[in-house]
């Protein structure tokens, strides 16, 4: 478009028309570019991007399960949480004091709210959800505030509110303050990493090795939980205020807590929008992407067999979102929701059996040997299998690093080494550096070694081969690996 603007400036100089007319058409002209460079360079606000999965599916499916997370979820503009997902999303609670005003169909426009933090500041432009019940299902509805009198605590709404709201109605102001909140924060210091989706593509993601985590699978690699328990609110907290050593991501120390539990609260959010369309992709692509459709197309003979399989596959999709598929979402988000609830359950965390071993005393385990020669032992062992990965000597440069693994399909990686459940190559770590992900406390190395590191080849030892005895012998043995006890000869 420049180039034609030039060209049109160029024609226009060149005409035999008089200099002021020639004036007039070339500010016109520039005016118009003007518009056009602005109208051109507004930013289009961001939005979820759908995951890879959703996209080879038959639009008809793709669109459910778009609009089933904007039920849940709501948009980028206007984020929220259901109560039965374990997703901290803010708000007051309160209820409605007394009904004000009615319209002349006896709707609600002006009331007086009791909360349960009665101090608390409502401003013009808050908004008041409240909760309906009706006989066939309850629901929510949002307003705004048009106008707040302190005095008597009238508040006007900006839409009427339906018949069935009366005094004594549950309400909550600003419900998703919470969401909000953690989202602006997410978005000046996580996005640029971790992008609008959460999907671990943000423009700095090219240049970081290990990748900015995608969160839609729900998995955080360094927690305090069980082997297959998820990450605590608690270990997300920790991770935020001090980062994962050697890697990209930062340590946010000086943001205060109430920051970093927002920004908690926006990451599992993220993580369970993603999984839940993750699982609803993984059911519908059994029968529903367009590849399957394009191939039952290639196999009709004829325009009108054609016509007869689009027929069929689109009462089969029909069928599928009337029939199957209100199930599947309930199935596949109480699970969800199951999941992290059970991560914060202080029963999940895992704790050892036994006290920590002194590294330079006896094994508890064996003894008859020292904490560190055990240690040793079970590190260069056939059963315990670290050599396999991190080598003789620690240095991550084991035989598995240099063989093609499989991937769960049975496929082979196009990479030689190891990969993680996203599917990234992934290098065990080189212990003689002494620099841990999760953490260099005994109790983080414990962690790790008992449940692994989770989503990635890392095993979980605890329970499986290795005591928690044996366990305090490596993690010493490690500490020692890392240059520790710099006198001892295990
Ligand atoms: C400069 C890039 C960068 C920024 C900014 C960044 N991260 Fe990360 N983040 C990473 C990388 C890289 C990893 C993966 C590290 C690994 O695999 O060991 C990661 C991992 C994570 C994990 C997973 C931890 C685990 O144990 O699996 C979470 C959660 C996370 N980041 C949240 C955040 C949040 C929230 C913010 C903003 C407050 C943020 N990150 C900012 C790069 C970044
Ligand atoms: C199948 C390969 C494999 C085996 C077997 C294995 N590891 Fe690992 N290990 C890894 C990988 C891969 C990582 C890096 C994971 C990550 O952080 O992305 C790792 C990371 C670690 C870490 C670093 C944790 C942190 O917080 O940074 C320790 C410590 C460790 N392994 C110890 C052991 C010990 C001890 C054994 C044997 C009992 C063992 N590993 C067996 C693959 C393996």
């Amino acid at each position: 478009m420049p180039c034609s603007v030039c060209s049109f400036i160029h024609r226009l100089f060149q005409s035999p028309q008089t200099i002021s007319v020639k004036m007039i058409s070339f500010c016109l002209c520039c005016a118009l570019t003007l518009i056009f460079a602005s109208g051109c360079s507004k930013k289009k606000p961001p939005s979820f991007i759908e995951s890879e999965k959703a996209i080879s599916l038959i639009p008809e499916v793709r669109e459910a399960i778009s609009s089933e997370l904007t039920e849940i979820f709501g948009t980028v503009s206007n984020p929220q949480a259901p109560d039965w997902l374990p997703i901290e999303r803010g708000g007051i609670q309160g209820t409605i004091k007394e009904i004000k005003s009615q319209d002349r169909q006896g709707r609600t426009t002006s009331l007086t709210i009791k909360l349960k933090e009665p101090f608390t500041e409502i401003k013009v432009g808050d908004i008041i959800e409240v909760h309906i019940a009706s006989k066939k299902v309850d629901t929510t509805k949002q307003v705004s505030i048009l106008s707040f009198e302190k005095k008597t605590g009238i508040l006007t709404l900006a839409e009427p509110l339906t018949k069935s709201v009366i005094a004594g109605t549950k309400c909550i102001l600003n419900p998703n303050s919470n969401l909000i909140a953690g989202q602006q924060l997410y978005y000046y210091y996580c996005l640029k990493c971790h992008a609008v989706t959460g999907d671990g593509k943000g423009p700095q993601a090219s240049i970081l090795k290990p990748k900015p985590r995608d969160f839609r699978l729900g998995l955080i690699k360094y927690t305090s939980t069980k082997p297959n328990i998820k990450a605590s609110s608690k270990d997300l907290h920790k991770l935020l205020k001090s980062g994962i050593a050697g890697t990209g991501m930062p340590a946010f120390q000086l943001l205060g807590n109430h920051e970093i539990a927002t920004l908690v609260e926006y990451t599992k959010y993220l993580s369970m929008r993603g999984e839940i369309e993750r699982g609803l992709c993984i059911e519908a692509e059994i029968d529903f992407t367009q590849s399957l459709l394009d191939e039952e197309l290639s196999h009709a003979k004829s325009a009108q067999q054609k016509k007869e399989v689009q027929k069929e596959f689109q009462e089969e999709i029909q069928d599928f979102l009337k029939s199957d598929f209100p199930e599947i979402v309930q199935e596949i988000s109480l699970s969800v929701a199951e999941s992290w609830i059970k991560a914060d359950d202080p029963e999940n965390v895992l704790m050892p059996t036994v006290k920590q071993t002194n590294p330079l005393g006896p094994s508890q385990a064996n003894p008859d040997v020292s904490s560190l020669a055990n240690g040793k032992m079970l590190y260069l062992s056939t059963s315990a299998q670290c050599v396999s990965c991190h080598g003789k000597t620690g240095k991550g440069d084991g035989d598995q690093t240099t063989q093609f693994q499989k991937r769960p399909d049975g496929t082979k990686y196009e990479k030689v080494g190891l990969h993680d459940t996203w599917g990234l190559p992934v290098t065990p770590r080189d212990l003689t550096y002494g620099v841990f992900c999760g953490g260099r406390e005994p109790i983080d190395l414990f962690r790790r070694i008992s449940a692994g590191v989770k989503g990635t080849p890392m095993p979980a030892f605890g329970g499986k081969g290795l005591n928690d005895e044996q366990i305090w012998d490596l993690v010493n043995y490690i500490y020692y690996l890392g240059g520790e006890y710099p006198n001892a000869k295990p």
